[in-house]
Protein backbone atom coordinates (compact mmCIF):
# COMPACT_ATOMS: atom_id res chain seq x y z
CA UNK A 1 0.00 0.00 0.00
CA UNK A 2 1.53 3.46 -1.06
CA UNK A 3 2.34 5.97 1.99
CA UNK A 4 -0.75 8.03 0.75
CA UNK A 5 -3.35 4.85 0.56
CA UNK A 6 -1.65 4.02 4.10
CA UNK A 7 -2.75 7.44 5.41
CA UNK A 8 -5.79 7.74 4.01
CA UNK A 9 -6.95 4.04 5.61
CA UNK A 10 -5.57 5.54 9.01
CA UNK A 11 -8.02 7.97 8.78
CA UNK A 12 -10.89 6.34 8.00
CA UNK A 13 -10.17 4.11 11.00
CA UNK A 14 -10.48 7.33 13.13
CA UNK A 15 -13.18 8.63 12.07
CA UNK A 16 -14.79 4.98 12.55
CA UNK A 17 -13.87 4.64 15.81
CA UNK A 18 -14.77 8.48 17.13
CA UNK A 19 -18.47 6.90 15.53
CA UNK A 20 -18.44 3.77 17.84
CA UNK A 21 -17.28 5.77 20.59
CA UNK A 22 -20.38 7.69 20.22
CA UNK A 23 -18.15 10.97 19.19
CA UNK A 24 -19.92 13.26 16.93
CA UNK A 25 -18.81 13.36 13.65
CA UNK A 26 -15.95 15.58 13.59
CA UNK A 27 -15.47 17.44 9.89
CA UNK A 28 -13.36 15.89 7.61
CA UNK A 29 -10.87 18.60 7.09
CA UNK A 30 -9.49 17.40 4.25
CA UNK A 31 -12.64 17.84 2.51
CA UNK A 32 -12.08 21.45 2.88
CA UNK A 33 -8.05 21.85 2.71
CA UNK A 34 -6.17 20.19 -0.25
CA UNK A 35 -3.82 22.92 -0.08
CA UNK A 36 -1.64 24.93 2.35
CA UNK A 37 0.51 27.95 1.91
CA UNK A 38 3.56 28.95 4.72
CA UNK A 39 4.85 32.12 4.62
CA UNK A 40 8.04 32.01 6.39
CA UNK A 41 10.43 29.22 6.55
CA UNK A 42 11.98 30.50 9.71
CA UNK A 43 12.07 28.02 12.68
CA UNK A 44 8.22 28.49 13.17
CA UNK A 45 7.14 28.57 9.45
CA UNK A 46 9.00 25.23 8.65
CA UNK A 47 8.01 23.65 11.97
CA UNK A 48 4.58 24.19 10.36
CA UNK A 49 5.13 23.03 7.03
CA UNK A 50 6.54 19.89 8.53
CA UNK A 51 3.62 18.92 10.66
CA UNK A 52 1.18 20.05 8.21
CA UNK A 53 3.33 17.90 5.25
CA UNK A 54 3.20 14.89 8.08
CA UNK A 55 -0.29 14.97 8.40
CA UNK A 56 -0.84 14.14 4.41
CA UNK A 57 -1.65 18.13 3.10
CA UNK A 58 -0.02 19.16 0.14
CA UNK A 59 2.25 22.21 1.19
CA UNK A 60 4.00 25.33 -0.67
CA UNK A 61 6.78 27.10 1.66
CA UNK A 62 7.39 30.88 0.47
CA UNK A 63 10.13 32.46 1.88
CA UNK A 64 11.97 35.92 0.43
CA UNK A 65 15.42 34.38 -0.73
CA UNK A 66 16.15 30.45 -2.01
CA UNK A 67 18.75 30.70 0.45
CA UNK A 68 16.40 30.89 3.78
CA UNK A 69 14.15 28.43 1.87
CA UNK A 70 17.09 25.84 1.87
CA UNK A 71 18.29 26.57 5.42
CA UNK A 72 14.39 25.98 6.38
CA UNK A 73 14.31 22.65 4.11
CA UNK A 74 17.44 21.25 6.01
CA UNK A 75 16.03 21.70 9.18
CA UNK A 76 12.70 19.88 8.45
CA UNK A 77 15.41 17.29 6.53
CA UNK A 78 17.25 16.85 10.39
CA UNK A 79 13.93 16.58 12.45
CA UNK A 80 11.77 14.06 10.32
CA UNK A 81 15.57 12.00 10.21
CA UNK A 82 14.57 12.60 14.37
CA UNK A 83 11.39 11.75 14.65
CA UNK A 84 11.93 8.56 12.11
CA UNK A 85 14.21 7.07 14.60
CA UNK A 86 10.79 6.59 16.81
CA UNK A 87 7.71 7.17 14.76
CA UNK A 88 6.33 5.25 11.42
CA UNK A 89 7.29 8.18 9.03
CA UNK A 90 8.69 7.97 5.66
CA UNK A 91 10.91 11.57 5.56
CA UNK A 92 11.18 11.05 1.64
CA UNK A 93 6.93 11.01 1.45
CA UNK A 94 6.73 13.94 3.82
CA UNK A 95 9.49 15.78 1.86
CA UNK A 96 7.46 14.90 -1.73
CA UNK A 97 4.48 16.80 -0.17
CA UNK A 98 6.63 20.25 0.50
CA UNK A 99 7.15 22.02 -2.42
CA UNK A 100 9.00 25.61 -2.35
CA UNK A 101 8.81 29.28 -4.31
CA UNK A 102 9.53 32.46 -4.02
CA UNK A 103 6.82 33.95 -5.56
CA UNK A 104 4.03 34.95 -2.95
CA UNK A 105 1.34 34.78 -5.66
CA UNK A 106 2.30 31.31 -7.05
CA UNK A 107 2.31 30.22 -3.41
CA UNK A 108 -1.37 31.47 -2.42
CA UNK A 109 -3.36 31.44 -5.78
CA UNK A 110 -3.91 27.60 -5.11
CA UNK A 111 -3.79 27.24 -1.19
CA UNK A 112 -7.26 26.18 0.42
CA UNK A 113 -5.22 28.00 3.74
CA UNK A 114 -2.39 30.07 4.30
CA UNK A 115 -0.40 30.17 7.44
CA UNK A 116 1.88 33.35 7.51
CA UNK A 117 4.86 32.80 10.23
CA UNK A 118 6.77 35.94 8.68
CA UNK A 119 9.07 38.53 10.76
CA UNK A 120 6.70 39.97 14.07
CA UNK A 121 6.30 43.27 12.60
CA UNK A 122 2.76 44.37 11.82
CA UNK A 123 3.00 46.44 8.65
CA UNK A 124 5.35 44.09 7.11
CA UNK A 125 2.55 41.07 8.02
CA UNK A 126 -0.51 43.62 6.50
CA UNK A 127 1.11 43.93 3.60
CA UNK A 128 1.73 40.73 2.66
CA UNK A 129 -1.82 40.28 3.49
CA UNK A 130 -3.10 42.69 1.28
CA UNK A 131 -0.95 41.39 -1.41
CA UNK A 132 -2.48 37.87 -1.02
CA UNK A 133 -6.10 38.52 -0.57
CA UNK A 134 -5.70 40.14 -4.60
CA UNK A 135 -4.15 36.56 -5.52
CA UNK A 136 -5.82 33.91 -3.09
CA UNK A 137 -9.00 32.55 -3.35
CA UNK A 138 -12.07 33.92 -2.16
CA UNK A 139 -13.05 30.69 -0.01
CA UNK A 140 -9.32 30.56 1.56
CA UNK A 141 -8.66 30.94 4.96
CA UNK A 142 -5.88 33.25 6.54
CA UNK A 143 -4.15 32.44 9.75
CA UNK A 144 -1.62 34.20 11.70
CA UNK A 145 1.54 32.67 13.76
CA UNK A 146 1.29 35.89 15.69
CA UNK A 147 3.08 35.26 18.94
CA UNK A 148 2.11 38.96 20.47
CA UNK A 149 0.12 41.14 17.61
CA UNK A 150 -3.84 41.34 17.58
CA UNK A 151 -5.13 39.33 14.39
CA UNK A 152 -8.08 42.16 13.88
CA UNK A 153 -5.11 44.45 13.39
CA UNK A 154 -3.41 42.35 11.04
CA UNK A 155 -6.59 41.56 9.23
CA UNK A 156 -6.71 45.60 8.81
CA UNK A 157 -5.64 45.71 5.31
CA UNK A 158 -7.65 42.46 4.24
CA UNK A 159 -11.20 42.84 2.25
CA UNK A 160 -14.56 42.58 4.39
CA UNK A 161 -15.18 38.89 3.42
CA UNK A 162 -11.72 37.47 3.98
CA UNK A 163 -11.86 39.21 7.53
CA UNK A 164 -14.38 36.87 8.33
CA UNK A 165 -11.71 34.27 7.71
CA UNK A 166 -8.62 35.71 9.02
CA UNK A 167 -7.80 33.52 12.26
CA UNK A 168 -4.59 32.23 14.14
CA UNK A 169 -3.17 29.35 14.51
CA UNK A 170 -0.70 29.89 16.61
CA UNK A 171 2.07 27.22 17.21
CA UNK A 172 4.92 26.70 19.63
CA UNK A 173 8.07 26.10 19.49
CA UNK A 174 9.56 23.13 18.35
CA UNK A 175 6.51 22.81 16.46
CA UNK A 176 7.63 18.96 15.86
CA UNK A 177 7.03 18.45 19.11
CA UNK A 178 4.95 20.63 20.89
CA UNK A 179 1.25 19.60 21.04
CA UNK A 180 -0.60 22.93 21.40
CA UNK A 181 -2.00 25.24 18.97
CA UNK A 182 -4.35 27.91 19.92
CA UNK A 183 -7.04 29.45 17.61
CA UNK A 184 -8.18 32.89 17.89
CA UNK A 185 -10.91 35.06 16.09
CA UNK A 186 -13.08 32.14 14.60
CA UNK A 187 -16.44 31.32 15.10
CA UNK A 188 -19.51 28.67 13.90
CA UNK A 189 -18.28 26.21 11.02
CA UNK A 190 -15.06 28.10 10.31
CA UNK A 191 -14.28 26.86 13.70
CA UNK A 192 -14.86 23.36 13.64
CA UNK A 193 -13.00 23.00 10.49
CA UNK A 194 -9.91 24.65 12.11
CA UNK A 195 -10.13 22.75 15.21
CA UNK A 196 -10.29 19.04 13.07
CA UNK A 197 -7.44 20.36 11.43
CA UNK A 198 -5.57 21.16 14.54
CA UNK A 199 -6.66 17.36 15.25
CA UNK A 200 -5.61 16.18 11.97
CA UNK A 201 -2.15 17.59 12.23
CA UNK A 202 -1.96 15.32 15.58
CA UNK A 203 -2.00 18.56 17.82
CA UNK A 204 -4.22 19.94 20.68
CA UNK A 205 -6.69 22.79 19.98
CA UNK A 206 -7.27 25.77 22.42
CA UNK A 207 -9.56 28.57 21.96
CA UNK A 208 -9.21 32.18 23.04
CA UNK A 209 -10.49 35.38 22.02
CA UNK A 210 -7.90 38.17 20.61
CA UNK A 211 -5.95 39.64 23.03
CA UNK A 212 -2.55 39.89 22.84
CA UNK A 213 -0.32 36.62 23.59
CA UNK A 214 -3.15 34.59 23.16
CA UNK A 215 -2.62 32.20 26.56
CA UNK A 216 0.19 31.13 26.52
CA UNK A 217 2.91 33.91 25.81
CA UNK A 218 1.02 36.05 27.81
CA UNK A 219 1.45 33.92 30.72
CA UNK A 220 5.03 32.95 29.78
CA UNK A 221 6.67 36.67 28.75
CA UNK A 222 5.94 38.16 32.48
CA UNK A 223 7.17 34.81 34.01
CA UNK A 224 10.20 35.01 31.92
CA UNK A 225 10.70 38.86 32.49
CA UNK A 226 10.70 38.61 36.10
CA UNK A 227 13.21 35.75 36.12
CA UNK A 228 15.29 38.07 34.08
CA UNK A 229 14.75 40.87 36.79
CA UNK A 230 15.62 38.25 39.54
CA UNK A 231 18.32 37.73 38.28
CA UNK A 232 19.72 41.74 37.25
CA UNK A 233 18.57 42.18 41.06
CA UNK A 234 21.34 39.72 42.30
CA UNK A 235 18.66 37.16 43.90
CA UNK A 236 20.03 34.30 41.88
CA UNK A 237 22.30 32.97 39.32
CA UNK A 238 20.73 32.22 35.59
CA UNK A 239 21.55 28.48 36.39
CA UNK A 240 20.31 28.75 39.71
CA UNK A 241 17.04 29.93 38.53
CA UNK A 242 17.04 27.25 35.46
CA UNK A 243 17.60 24.52 37.81
CA UNK A 244 14.45 25.87 39.94
CA UNK A 245 12.40 25.99 38.05
CA UNK A 246 13.03 22.53 35.80
CA UNK A 247 13.08 20.58 39.59
CA UNK A 248 10.82 22.70 41.70
CA UNK A 249 7.99 23.47 39.15
CA UNK A 250 8.59 20.83 36.87
CA UNK A 251 9.05 22.56 33.51
CA UNK A 252 10.94 20.68 30.79
CA UNK A 253 13.31 23.59 30.40
CA UNK A 254 14.13 26.63 33.30
CA UNK A 255 13.16 30.53 31.76
CA UNK A 256 16.61 31.51 30.73
CA UNK A 257 16.54 28.11 28.33
CA UNK A 258 13.65 28.69 27.22
CA UNK A 259 14.48 32.57 26.27
CA UNK A 260 17.68 30.83 24.35
CA UNK A 261 15.28 28.07 22.37
CA UNK A 262 12.58 31.01 21.42
CA UNK A 263 14.85 33.75 20.79
CA UNK A 264 16.33 36.94 23.23
CA UNK A 265 14.59 39.57 20.14
CA UNK A 266 11.63 37.38 20.11
CA UNK A 267 10.80 38.33 23.69
CA UNK A 268 11.76 41.41 23.27
CA UNK A 269 10.07 42.52 20.50
CA UNK A 270 6.94 40.90 22.19
CA UNK A 271 7.69 42.92 25.27
CA UNK A 272 8.55 46.43 23.21
CA UNK A 273 5.31 46.10 20.95
CA UNK A 274 3.46 45.56 24.29
CA UNK A 275 4.95 48.07 26.06
CA UNK A 276 4.56 50.73 23.32
CA UNK A 277 0.96 50.19 22.59
CA UNK A 278 -0.91 47.05 22.86
CA UNK A 279 -4.75 47.71 24.20
CA UNK A 280 -4.56 47.61 27.97
CA UNK A 281 -0.78 46.26 28.17
CA UNK A 282 0.58 49.96 27.05
CA UNK A 283 3.46 51.32 29.54
CA UNK A 284 2.61 48.38 31.71
CA UNK A 285 6.08 48.11 33.83
CA UNK A 286 6.04 44.53 33.23
CA UNK A 287 6.60 44.81 29.99
CA UNK A 288 9.20 47.57 30.13
CA UNK A 289 11.99 46.85 27.68
CA UNK A 290 15.62 46.17 29.17
CA UNK A 291 18.63 48.08 28.83
CA UNK A 292 20.61 44.57 29.45
CA UNK A 293 18.61 42.47 26.35
CA UNK A 294 19.31 45.28 24.33
CA UNK A 295 23.01 45.19 24.95
CA UNK A 296 22.57 41.18 24.28
CA UNK A 297 20.95 42.23 20.85
CA UNK A 298 23.22 44.54 19.74
CA UNK A 299 25.51 41.95 20.42
CA UNK A 300 23.97 39.78 18.53
CA UNK A 301 23.70 37.27 21.54
CA UNK A 302 20.37 36.10 20.20
CA UNK A 303 20.04 32.95 21.17
CA UNK A 304 20.53 29.13 20.26
CA UNK A 305 20.40 30.78 16.52
CA UNK A 306 23.59 32.66 17.03
CA UNK A 307 25.22 30.39 18.76
CA UNK A 308 25.14 32.60 22.33
CA UNK A 309 22.84 34.07 24.58
CA UNK A 310 21.99 33.38 28.33
CA UNK A 311 24.40 29.85 27.36
CA UNK A 312 26.80 29.88 25.06
CA UNK A 313 25.85 26.76 22.04
CA UNK A 314 28.32 24.82 20.13
CA UNK A 315 26.68 22.86 16.95
N1 LIG B 1 12.27 17.72 15.70
C1 LIG B 1 12.18 16.43 16.02
N2 LIG B 1 12.42 15.95 17.23
C2 LIG B 1 12.77 16.81 18.19
C3 LIG B 1 12.91 18.18 17.96
C4 LIG B 1 12.64 18.64 16.64
N3 LIG B 1 12.72 19.93 16.29
N4 LIG B 1 13.26 18.79 19.11
C5 LIG B 1 13.32 17.83 20.05
N5 LIG B 1 13.05 16.63 19.49
C6 LIG B 1 12.98 15.33 20.16
C7 LIG B 1 14.34 14.79 20.52
O1 LIG B 1 14.90 14.06 19.47
C8 LIG B 1 14.03 13.93 21.71
O2 LIG B 1 13.58 12.65 21.28
P1 LIG B 1 13.85 11.32 22.17
O3 LIG B 1 13.18 11.58 23.49
O4 LIG B 1 13.22 10.23 21.40
O5 LIG B 1 15.34 11.27 22.28
C9 LIG B 1 12.85 14.61 22.37
O6 LIG B 1 12.30 15.50 21.41
C10 LIG B 1 13.26 15.41 23.58
O7 LIG B 1 14.31 16.30 23.18
P2 LIG B 1 15.68 16.48 23.94
O8 LIG B 1 16.10 15.16 24.52
O9 LIG B 1 16.62 17.17 23.02
O10 LIG B 1 15.41 17.51 25.10
P3 LIG B 1 14.22 17.66 26.11
O11 LIG B 1 13.78 16.36 26.70
O12 LIG B 1 14.61 18.78 27.02
O13 LIG B 1 12.99 18.19 25.22
C11 LIG B 1 11.86 20.12 24.48
C12 LIG B 1 13.15 19.33 24.44
C13 LIG B 1 10.74 19.32 23.81
C14 LIG B 1 12.12 21.39 23.70
C15 LIG B 1 11.46 20.39 25.98
O14 LIG B 1 12.57 20.89 26.67
C16 LIG B 1 10.34 21.37 26.12
O15 LIG B 1 9.17 21.01 26.02
N6 LIG B 1 10.68 22.65 26.40
C17 LIG B 1 9.71 23.74 26.54
C18 LIG B 1 9.39 24.27 25.17
C19 LIG B 1 8.41 25.40 25.21
O16 LIG B 1 7.99 25.88 26.25
N7 LIG B 1 8.03 25.85 24.01
C20 LIG B 1 7.15 26.98 23.86
C21 LIG B 1 7.96 28.19 23.64
S1 LIG B 1 6.94 29.63 23.43
C22 LIG B 1 6.58 29.61 21.80
O17 LIG B 1 7.04 28.84 21.01
C23 LIG B 1 5.57 30.63 21.37
C24 LIG B 1 6.08 31.81 20.68
O18 LIG B 1 5.25 32.50 20.12
C25 LIG B 1 7.47 32.28 20.74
Amino acid sequence: MSTNAKETALRRQKQLLSHLKGESAETDPKEQIKQVAVYGAGIMGGGIAQVVAQAGYKVTLWDIQQSDIDRGMQTIRNSLERLSKKQEIDPTSVLRRISTTTSQIQAAHAADLVIEAIVEDLKTKQQLLERLDKVAKPSCIFATNTSSLLVRDIAKTVSGARKARTVALHFFNPVAIMQLVEIANADGALLDLLKAFVRDIGKVPVVCRDTPGFIVNRLLVPYNNEARQMVERGDASIEDVDTAMRLGAGYPMGPFELMDMTGIDVGYHIMKGWYEGASGLQGDPRFKPSKEVEQMIKKNHLGHKTGRGYYTYTK
